[in-house]
């Protein structure tokens, strides 16, 4: 009896911002879902934890975008998102929200236990102001030039195309997310970490002693990084969305998302064990523990270089013995983006394959962007589920269902005399389990799952040189034979598959009536001489385990995102990106008339300005416009147009200004009147 290992796998909370799309599937949650069913199948003991990662800015974008508040953003993703990895069995321990008191309450005492030992360095710095919209700039809420690789679309945190993660005052050209103006820095105190202090340590940690075992991707990243040297970074933020910073002198201020989001795992473990009655230390505390992080490669500095060195700077903790990052997958060519829709999400793909979890969960392993960039295509998958789950698992399955109760009654026949095939079979079925528990603990899940494909084929070539269907007329002895050995690779199968396909892999228990819990059923037993299934055993009845998919299916998925290519090409047109969401009352204060341009004349000295007499049906009024470069004075008397008449009035060159027609423009920079065309329209009539 092996002695149990514990586990603690964390799985990255995903920002509760949007729905979780197959990148998210792929990249995080189903290789971590193997680990941990794998590891739970060896016996060892395993907290598997995730939840949403609620605070930061993106989640304030988001509720600005939709005119709710953040609680609310967060309240609707967190269902939707909880929803979507437990249709896909990705079987968490405890999927939490950092929204919730536990982790507020963990968070919190980690900064001040950080604090009070004296780790931070709390220093008034200059930071990104947006003047217009009186507020700091921390974050997503400003974007500029990458300094690291010249990319004018870097966040103030990190960059998505080279991965840095930098401070908001290192971008070139910063602009507001808000108000898209260029801001300027204010004074405010923070507390920093000083990763600098840590660089040694860290440079012994990663670099000497983790090399052999990590991948080549994150070992490289964080090679990267510390060669380059670290810097103290800011853990605090002047938002209002967030953990509030619990030290005096801190009010209005929250703890930066990427402290507090990890420390999600260690709320998240110690919720799971309040709930079964558990002790959570021994899973974060212990160094027997095996903490392994399963994350997307833009995730590694902050798993790799900061959460470590938070927790190393608490000093009671243990610490990461791997983290097996995964690059990126890409779908039908193209990077996945929320915003241009062009992603599957979960919850659409389930509409259109309903009870077809394993066949995306088979198709993203297979594919899975383990040490580069990958893609999903629609075509792959439909190939994928055809020319492999259906006819080389399902075949296989169907066959032996099919035979043993034609020939038997559903009874498992009693083998007689074995010959070379079918030991050799058996023996080369007792090695598997040991393959691909090899390939899943060096978190190779592409190879460990071809593997387990090459279990189902085993069985078909086997089926295929005996064929059972001939000897039946001539031999039942050896007939008997031939679907016992057959029925062993069957319930191999069921059990191997429970980490990749684990609905599938219920279904075939069931249907082979593989008790839940049996300890003949285990891994381990797979490859034991003691065969899974005993003679006389009655299996079920057999149901097929995957259906083909048609092309029409898989045309349209593609029509589909076809259709997010056509929208993304229109909205390519240079349109301006819609305003933040304004309540009814807000527009009810605007009072827009019609009026009509009674008199015109150029303002001197002023390219762009024309000075208009206008009859608003209320008065007639002196109009200031920009509109010079579009019209002759003389071309737009007697125009019917629209004006804004409750508006503040100010001062032109010298002239009061008491309200503003509402203009559009062509392509080509031409002004145009939005013109209250239409018989009987006069002047003061309002517009709402
Ligand atoms: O990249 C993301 O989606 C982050 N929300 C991941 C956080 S992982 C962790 F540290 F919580
Ligand atoms: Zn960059």
């Amino acid at each position: 009896m092996k002695h149990p290992k514990r586990y603690t796998i964390t799985a990255a909370l995903p920002y509760t911002n949007g729905p979780v799309h197959i990148g998210h599937l792929a990249g995080v949650y189903v290789p971590a879902d193997i680990y941990a069913r794998f590891q739970r199948m060896q016996g060892n003991d395993v907290a598997f934890v995730c939840g949403s990662d609620e605070h930061g800015v993106p989640i304030t974008i988001k509720a600005k975008k939709e005119g709710i508040t953040p609680q609310e953003v967060v309240d609707k993703y967190h269902a939707i998102i909880k929803k979507s990895f437990n249709d896909f069995g990705i079987s968490f321990d405890n999927y939490s929200r950092t929204s919730a008191k536990i982790h507020h309450d963990t968070a919190s005492a980690f900064f001040e236990k950080l604090y009070e030992d004296g780790k931070f360095i709390e220093e008034i710095t200059e930071q990104l102001y947006d003047e217009e919209a009186g507020q700091f700039l921390a974050d997503r809420f400003v974007v500029g030039t990458c300094p690291k690789c010249g990319f004018e679309e870097s966040y103030g945190d990190q960059c998505e195309n080279c991965g840095t993660s930098h401070n908001a005052t290192d971008l070139i050209n910063p602009k507001s997310m808000i108000s898209g103006n260029k801001p300027v820095r204010k004074e405010t105190k923070h507390w920093f970490l000083p990763l600098d202090q840590y660089e040694s340590w860290l440079k012994e940690w990663i670099l000497q002693d983790h090399k052999k075992d990590w991948k080549t991707n994150v070992y490289g990243q964080c090679k990267s990084w510390i060669d380059d040297g670290l810097r103290p970074r800011a853990v605090t933020r002047d938002l209002d969305w967030g953990i509030p910073v619990p030290v005096k002198g801190a009010e209005g201020k929250v703890l930066y998302v990427w402290f507090d989001a990890p420390i999600g795992y260690i709320s998240a473990t110690k919720e799971w064990a309040r709930q079964v009655g558990k002790d959570w230390e021994p899973y974060w505390k212990d160094s027997e523990t095996k903490l392994l992080h399963f994350i997307g490669k833009d995730n590694i500095v902050f798993h790799c270089i900061i959460f470590p060195a938070m927790l190393k700077a608490e000093g009671s903790f243990i610490l990461p013995d791997n983290v097996p990052a995964n690059e990126f997958l890409n779908l039908e060519g193209n990077k996945i983006s929320t915003s241009k829709n062009w992603a599957v999400w979960l919850h659409e793909y389930l509409e259109a394959f309903p009870d077809q979890q394993d066949v995306l969960r088979y198709t993203l392993t297979a594919n899975a962007p383990e040490t580069k960039d990958n893609d999903f295509t629609w075509n792959d998958f439909q190939a994928r589920n055809n020319n492999e789950l259906v006819a080389i698992f399902g075949n296989f399955i169907n066959r032996v269902m099919v035979l043993t109760d034609k020939y038997y009654e559903g009874k498992v026949p009693q083998p007689t005399t074995f010959i070379e095939a079918d030991t050799q079979t058996l023996k080369e079925l007792r090695a598997y389990p040991a393959v691909i528990a090899s390939s899943i603990e060096r978190y190779r899940f592409r190879e460990a799952q071809q593997e387990l494909m090459n279990v189902a084929r085993l069985g078909n070539k086997y089926l295929a040189d005996e064929e059972p269907w001939k000897t039946i007329k001539t031999d039942e002895a050896r007939t008997r034979t031939v679907m016992y050995v057959a029925l062993q690779v069957a319930s191999a199968l069921a059990v191997l598959s429970e980490p990749f396909l684990p609905f599938t892999s219920e279904k075939l228990k069931a249907m082979l009536r593989l008790s839940e819990g049996d300890s003949a059923h285990t891994w381990d037993s797979v490859s034991k001489d003691q065969n899974v299934l005993k003679p006389e055993h009655i299996i079920g009845k057999g149901t097929l385990l995957f259906s083909k998919i048609e092309d029409e299916q898989i045309q349209e998925q593609l029509e589909k995102l076809q259709a997010s290519k056509k929208m993304n090409e229109a909205a390519k047109k240079d349109v301006t990106p819609q305003k933040e969401t304004i309540q009814f009352d807000d527009f009810t204060k605007l009072d827009m008339r019609v009026g009509t341009i009674l008199e015109a004349e150029k303002m001197p000295k002023a390219k762009k300005l024309l000075v208009l007499k206008v009859d608003t049906g209320i008065d007639v009024r002196t109009i200031v416009s920009g509109i010079a470069e579009s019209f002759t004075p003389e071309e737009i008397v007697g125009r019917k147009v629209t004006v804004l008449v409750n508006l503040a009035p100010r001062a032109l060159r010298g002239v009061d200004s008491e309200g503003m027609i509402l203009m559009t423009e062509t392509p080509d920079g031409k002004l145009m009147f939005v013109n209250p065309d239409g018989e009987g329209i006069e002047n003061g009539a309002t517009i709402n």
